[in-house]
């Protein structure tokens, strides 16, 4: 997705220097079939990225998809920029291409993998703000396809400016809440869904006396002006009024509002391909936020509108105080349990990625597997907090893919397990979600209580991201483990280690 967002980004820049596709005619041709074979690209790299064993290749075909527009870009670029000649316009590119190129790299190396989503939203962000800088331009000198379109020129004019205004705001305030910059917790305005239907009613009458108009008049001027202002308003005000833990889900919908962004500017500076990778962009970023919000049993509109267990009455529900007695078990207890078992699943969560236990899990695992002991992760769809968190950790610890199941693959059969390992997860585990009336009822779980053990890590009773009790832990055949997951599977390794070597009694 990322090299979508550059290739995307870098299409427009290009296009818009030379004031849109006036391609001479000897480079129409190997053009369009370079674009064809670019969109080519960026479908097999979606098509890779969506499994682990194919994402380094999807990646690739981005990449080379990525380059392969760039270089027809720029062909455009030099052929056809009467105003400074090729030179000029070569030196011009590669400053650009030098400066952004120097910029990403010293980024991508910084980054930590807990830093992705503010990383993407601060891109989807730069999206933004390209659509609204090409609308511009496209107003100020249209090319000729462009001025001959009329009124239809101007409604593009507008819906790029509009929709990337709202998107560079809106992913800048995410950015910052998950960055800690900006407080996590929801800033709500008095009325503000009546803010926001005034600024969304008020934008579109703008358009539609923009559009009107068709010229460059004072009016003209002024309503582009305003409706600017009004969308780069109303993307601060709709994501400021978003809970932080709802972030991944707003940097995904901006994903997808920077997509559509993007394939209007591509239809400004008629170009094809922009339009094709925006529109894959799009529409894949929209999905996704389909996939989280489904996979947490929440609508759009309850994203939008606030998160789990805001109110006081859901807290009430949400059971948040004790239920009985838990039972506390140590590391060499755990040692012991696994030592015994034949099978036994993982079942990680937000609270490894917090730890950053994946190596330590990596090193138990290798070590019950030369026991002869079966183990298996299951991921629920929303462990921890961006889509394939989880699987991304493990592959970073070199744990092999075909033992990563989906939650799908494992759910039925956790009445043959012996032992369920929960690393450092809650909501997604959690019996609650069966109940009606709970804030999470109807949200797929693992269902980790029907194994005859369960070993929930943790460091203390507090509720997971939903902010709901877990009735898991007060279950007869589960057992508590506090302390940081990292430290406490540490442990439990060492203590693997201790009982083998240990002779037999
Ligand atoms: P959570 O429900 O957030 O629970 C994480 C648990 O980890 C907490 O109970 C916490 O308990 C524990 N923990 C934190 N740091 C720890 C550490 N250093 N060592 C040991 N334990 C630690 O996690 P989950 O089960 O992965 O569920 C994910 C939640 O995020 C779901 O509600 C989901 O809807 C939401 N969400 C996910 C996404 C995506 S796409 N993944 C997007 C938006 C929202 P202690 O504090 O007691 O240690």
């Amino acid at each position: 997705m990322l090299v979508l967002e550059s290739a995307r980004t870098a299409l427009a820049g290009a296009e818009s220097s030379t004031g849109g596709g006036a391609v001479v005619d000897s480079l129409a041709q190997p053009v369009t079939l370079a674009y064809l074979a670019a969109a080519g690209l960026f479908v097999l790299a979606c098509a890779g990225l969506s499994k682990h064993e194919t994402a380094v290749r999807g990646n690739i075909a981005g990449a080379a998809g990525m380059a392969v527009a760039c270089l027809a870009a720029i062909a455009i670029a030099l052929s056809s920029d009467p105003a400074h000649g090729p030179l000029v316009t070569g030196l011009l590119i590669a400053l650009a291409i030098g400066v952004g190129g120097v910029v990403g790299i010293v980024w991508a190396r910084r980054v930590e993998m807990t830093g992705m989503p503010q990383l993407i939203a601060i891109f989807n962000g730069l999206v933004g703000l390209a659509a609204v800088v090409v609308g511009y331009n496209s107003y100020l000198s249209p090319d000729a396809s462009s001025a001959a379109l009329g009124g239809f020129h101007f409604g593009e004019v507008f819906l790029s400016t509009f929709v990337g205004g709202v998107t560079f705001t809106g992913s800048l305030v995410a950015g910052m809440k998950l960055n800690g910059t900006l407080p996590g917790r929801p800033i709500l305005l008095p009325g503000r869904n009546w803010l926001n239907l005034g600024a969304l009613v008020g934008s579109l009458a703008l358009g539609a006396v923009f559009t009107a108009l068709g010229d460059h008049s004072t009016w003209a001027w002024g309503c582009l002006v305003v409706m600017t202002l009004v969308a780069l308003a109303l993307g601060v005000h709709l994501v400021v009024a978003i809970g932080g833990g709802d972030m991944p889900v707003v940097v995904s919908i901006m994903n997808s509002y920077s997509g559509w962004a993007s394939a209007f500017t591509g239809f400004l500076v008629d170009n094809d391909l922009l339009i094709i990778t925006g529109a894959i962009v799009g529409s894949s970023g929209a999905y996704l936020s389909y996939l989280m919000c489904r996979a947490m049993n929440r609508s759009f509109l309850n994203v939008l509108l606030g998160g789990f267990g805001t109110d006081a009455s859901t807290a009430a529900a949400a059971g948040g105080g004790e239920q009985g007695e838990i039972r506390e078990v140590d590391a060499t207890g755990v040692a012991e349990m696994l030592l015994d078992a034949k099978r036994v699943v993982i079942t990680p969560g937000y609270g490894m990625a917090v730890a950053q236990a994946q190596y330590p899990v990596a090193a138990l695992v290798e070590d019950l597997v030369d026991r002869g002991v079966e183990v298996t992760f299951g991921i629920h769809p929303v462990a921890g907090r961006l889509p394939g968190h989880m699987n991304v950790l493990l592959a970073e610890a070199k744990v092999p893919y075909d033992i990563v199941l989906e939650m799908d693959e494992v759910n039925d059969d956790f009445a043959d397990i012996d032992v369920v390992l929960v690393i450092g997860a809650n909501d997604t585990v959690n019996p609650a979600a069966q109940e009606p009336g709970s804030p999470i009822a109807g949200m797929p779980v693992l269902r980790v209580w029907e194994a005859r053990q369960v070993v929930v890590f943790k460091r203390s009773m507090a509720t997971g991201y939903a902010g709901v009790g877990n009735p898991l832990f007060f279950k007869e055949n589960t057992s508590m483990l506090f302390g940081d997951a990292k430290d406490t599977v540490e442990a439990i390794d060492r203590a693997v280690e201790t009982l083998r070597a240990r002779p037999p009694a």
